[in-house]
C-alpha cells in the first residue's frame, strides 16, 4: 500500500536520480498539475529549479498572486513572471472565431515560454551552465489517453512546448506520470501547497478569453472577471465547491438585453452561469444550484458589475453541449 508521503519520498528521489546537479525548469500554469510537478522538483533539487508562469491577461481574479505569492511562499520556488498581457491581448485584438482565439492564445504562449526559456538559458549560460530539463505535469491519465507514448506528445496544446526549436533542447521530467489526479492533490497537500491551488477547479488554458462571446479586450476582460470572482466567492460561501465540477461564467459580450436598474434604463450584456457535475470532463450534468446560492449571484452580479444587467442559467447537459461555450 503506498502512502502519499512513501509517494513523495521515491518520486523526490527518482527526480535527484535523473537530473543529479544539473538545472530544469518548469512552466506554471495556476492549475494543480504543473504546481505539484514544481513543488516535487524543487524538494528534489531546490535552487537547480526555475519555474515560468506566463501572466496572459485571461486568468481570474487573484490567481496571478496566488501563484507568485503563496506558491512561492509554500514552497521557496524560484519564480519568473513574464507579463505578456498587452501581447495577448494585440494578438487576439479583432478575433471573434473560437478556434482561431485557441490558435492565437496557445501560438503566443509557446513563442513567450520559448522566449522566457531562452533568456534562462543565456543566463545560465553566463554562470558556466546549462538548463537540460523541462518539467511537465503529464498525469497517468494522460500517458493512456496518447497510448503511453513518452515525451512531448502527451502535453496538451496550449501548453505544448514539445517540437521545441533547436537550442531549446531539454529532457523531460515527468513526475506525475504514474498518479491520477486525487493522488496528485494528495501529494500537494502532503509537500504543504495551498487548498486554493491543490483543489482548483479545472480552468481552461485558453481562460477567460474563450468565455467571451465576441472579441476578447481589456474592458471586457475586467468586466467577466468581476462577475465571475462574485459566483466563487457565493458557490464557496455555500460550501458548494466539492459539490460542482466547475462553474464557468461566460460574458455574451455581442448581445445586449434592456434592463431597469434604479430610475434607468440599461443596456447591457448577459452572463451565463454553467454550473456542471462531472466525474471526467467527458460528459456532464447541469447542476441543480440551490435557488437561494443563485438569487444571491445574480443580485451581486448586476448590482455590482457595471455593463451586467442579466444573468442566466445554462441547463444544458454534456452531450449535447461542451462546458465551455467556446
Ligand atoms: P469542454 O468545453 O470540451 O471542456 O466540454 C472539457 C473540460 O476541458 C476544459 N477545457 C480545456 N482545458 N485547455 C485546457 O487545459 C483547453 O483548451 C480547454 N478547453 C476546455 C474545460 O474547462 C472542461 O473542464
Amino acid at each position: 500500500q503506498w502512502t502519499t508521503a512513501s509517494i513523495v519520498d521515491e518520486t523526490v528521489a527518482a527526480i535527484r536520480e535523473q537530473i543529479g546537479d544539473r538545472r530544469a525548469i518548469c512552466g506554471l500554469s495556476g492549475g494543480v498539475d504543473s504546481a505539484v510537478a514544481a513543488a516535487l522538483v524543487q524538494r528534489a533539487i531546490g535552487d537547480q529549479l526555475t519555474c515560468v508562469f506566463v501572466d496572459h491577461g485571461l486568468l481570474r481574479a487573484g490567481e496571478r498572486a496566488q501563484v507568485e505569492r503563496d506558491f512561492v511562499a509554500a514552497t521557496g520556488v524560484n519564480l519568473v513572471t513574464i507579463d505578456a498581457v498587452d501581447r495577448f491581448l494585440g494578438a487576439l485584438s479583432g478575433v471573434a472565431d473560437p478556434e482561431e482565439k485557441r490558435k492565437i492564445i496557445g501560438r503566443e504562449f509557446i513563442r513567450v515560454f520559448e522566449q522566457a526559456a531562452r533568456d534562462l538559458q543565456a543566463e545560465a549560460g553566463a554562470e558556466g551552465e546549462h538548463i537540460d530539463f523541462l518539467v511537465q505535469g503529464t498525469l497517468y491519465p494522460d500517458v493512456v489517453e496518447s497510448g503511453g507514448g513518452s515525451g512531448a506528445a502527451n502535453i496538451k496544446s496550449h501548453h505544448n512546448v514539445g517540437g521545441l526549436p533547436d537550442d531549446l533542447q531539454f529532457g523531460l521530467v515527468e513526475p506525475l506520470r504514474a498518479l491520477f489526479k486525487d493522488e496528485v492533490r494528495r501529494v500537494g497537500l502532503e509537500l504543504g501547497l495551498p487548498e486554493t491551488i491543490v483543489h482548483r477547479q479545472p480552468f481552461p488554458g485558453p481562460g477567460l478569453g474563450i468565455r467571451i462571446i465576441g472579441e476578447v479586450t481589456a474592458d471586457r476582460l475586467s468586466t467577466l472577471r468581476a462577475a465571475d470572482s462574485i459566483a466563487r466567492e457565493e458557490l464557496t460561501a455555500a460550501g458548494l465547491d466539492r459539490d460542482i465540477w466547475q462553474c464557468p461564467v461566460v460574458l455574451l459580450a455581442d448581445v445586449r438585453s434592456v434592463g431597469v436598474q434604479g430610475d434607468g434604463r440599461t443596456y447591457g450584456h448577459p452572463v451565463v452561469l454553467r454550473p456542471v457535475s462531472s466525474e471526467d470532463a467527458m460528459t456532464a450534468d447541469w447542476t441543480r444550484l440551490p435557488y437561494d446560492v443563485l438569487e444571491r449571484i445574480s443580485t451581486r452580479i448586476t448590482n455590482e458589475v457595471a455593463d451586467v444587467n442579466r444573468v442566466t442559467l445554462d441547463v444544458t447537459s454534456k452531450p449535447p453541449g461542451t462546458i465551455e461555450w467556446e
